[in-house]
């Protein structure tokens, strides 16, 4: 199945909820995809999880590719959606050189952050899925508050959410906006709606790995982790440093 076949399955009525996480190496997106999830997402948030920076907008397309191709050599079957960093969709020109080059790199479908239904149309009319970005936008956001929360700000992010789909989006992420925005949204729309901090009445939801697992140094409200992973790490490296230092490891 492709990807826009896959999104599709999710349109409104949806038999159940999508699921997406992110993954940005050969290791985790194996077992990303063993547990079933519909959807892996390299995210540009690799740029907080795996490389130490400050910002999403600091990771470019040779880091994006160098991660996409390392997932998908993980998890060959799995629908692999990858981010357009910063920049790389600054013209539908470019936006569809780039995400050539990531399709080609082993990405079914892109995804950017955005109200901008020139590049989307330009993508989708080179063949390529892409899915929008609404809400709050880590690229260019100056606080990481929640976001539609005044009248204003609530008609634009749905008048955004309907321009991104008559423009050819496959399906829309919608980040930290109020529990019945993301339902209005989703529900004034027949593409899926994947959530992230926007409630239980969207089409799909999708965490970051590294929060999920415990191991972002900064909790979102929004992404309660399912374990522990920081702690369990850090008490087998513990031992390890105890059991060499005393001689205890490796045995005889
Ligand atoms: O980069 C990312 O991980 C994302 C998710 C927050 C949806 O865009």
């Amino acid at each position: 199945m492709n990807a826009q076949e896959l999104f599709d399955g999710f349109r409104r009525p949806s038999p159940r909820p999508l699921s997406m996480v992110t993954a940005y190496d050969s290791t985790f997106a194996a077992i990303v995809a063993q547990a079933g999830v519909d959807v892996i997402l390299v995210g540009d948030s690799l740029a907080n999880t795996m490389l130490g920076m400050g910002k999403t907008a600091q990771v470019g397309m040779k880091e994006m590719l160098h991660h996409l191709v390392a997932v998908r050599r993980g998890a060959p079957a799995a629908c692999v959606l990858v981010d357009l960093p910063f920049g790389a969709d600054s013209t539908p020109e470019a936006a569809v050189a780039n995400s050539r080059l990531l399709m080609e790199a082993g990405a079914d479908g892109v995804k950017l952050e955005g109200c901008f239904p020139d590049r989307v149309r330009a993508i989708r009319a080179a063949g390529i899925v892409v899915v929008g970005h609404l809400g709050l936008l880590p690229q260019t956001a100056t606080s990481f508050k929640q976001t539609g929360r005044t009248e204003e700000d609530r008609e634009r992010i749905l008048r955004e959410a309907k321009t991104m789909e008559e423009a050819g989006c496959a399906a829309l992420v919608l980040e930290h906006v109020p529990s019945d925005l993301g339902k209005l949204v989703t529900e004034s729309i027949a593409i899926p709606t994947v959530g992230i901090g926007a409630g239980p009445g969207c089409g799909g939801q999708v965490l970051v790995l590294h929060d999920l697992l415990g191991l972002s140094a900064r909790q979102p409200p929004f992404a309660p982790a399912r374990v522990n992973l920081r702690e369990i790490v850090l008490g087998a490296l513990r031992g390890y440093h105890a059991d060499v230092s005393s001689r205890a490891f490796p045995a005889a």
